[in-house]
């Protein structure tokens, strides 16, 4: 039987680190759905639409593609990950920061639905201090973000987001 997992996220937008994570659970499982929340209380900068057509952007030409589906999802995400009949959820860890609140919310899905247990796997520490927040920050800000993000994302972020760039903004960020 095909293993599937549910990635869920805001991904508001795709980072490395999220790229990173999905290779990794990709070792584990067959198949990866990347499950886009709709969150309308989070208030993100780009629409679902953008947000799910930025993750496809970036997956395309990678060689694991076909392993992955990009969908979106309303309401409680252990219902979403039983209508996709998965049996898993994947969530990064970066550092301790992380740990309460996925803590809390695995537990709560837990509680929600015995079925579907909750898997983290730790990002690789090239990505381990960015998230999608800091991203925009840096962006807003006049920083470059180059190889933190997938060049569509890169992209998009500049359209919506970018100031005139000043020299100090193009150092290297990615250590
Ligand atoms: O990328 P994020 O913002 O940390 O992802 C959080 C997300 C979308 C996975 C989480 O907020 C979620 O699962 N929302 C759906 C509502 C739900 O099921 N809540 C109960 C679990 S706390």
């Amino acid at each position: 039987m095909e293993k599937k997992a549910v990635y869920p996220g805001s991904f508001d937008p795709i980072t490395n680190g999220h790229l990173d994570l999905l290779e990794r659970a990709l070792k584990i499982f067959d198949r990866i759905v990347i499950a886009v929340a709709a969150n309308p209380g989070k208030g993100p900068l780009f629409t679902l639409q953008e947000r799910v057509d930025l993750i496809k952007d970036s997956l395309k030409g990678h060689p694991l593609e076909d392993r992955v589906e990009v969908d979106t999802f309303h309401g409680l995400l252990v219902e979403y990950v039983k209508k996709a009949k998965a049996n898993a959820i994947i969530r990064g860890l970066r550092a301790i920061s992380d740990f309460e609140y996925e803590f809390q919310m695995a537990l709560m899905n837990r509680k929600l639905s015995t079925e579907v247990e909750t898997l983290f796997l730790m990002t690789g520490m090239r990505y381990i201090y960015i998230s999608s927040s800091i991203i925009k920050e840096v962006v807003m800000a006049g920083g470059c973000v180059n190889g933190l993000v997938p060049d569509p994302v890169e992209k998009k972020l500049a359209e919506r987001l970018g100031l005139d760039k000043g020299a100090d903004s193009q150092a290297d960020v990615t250590g």
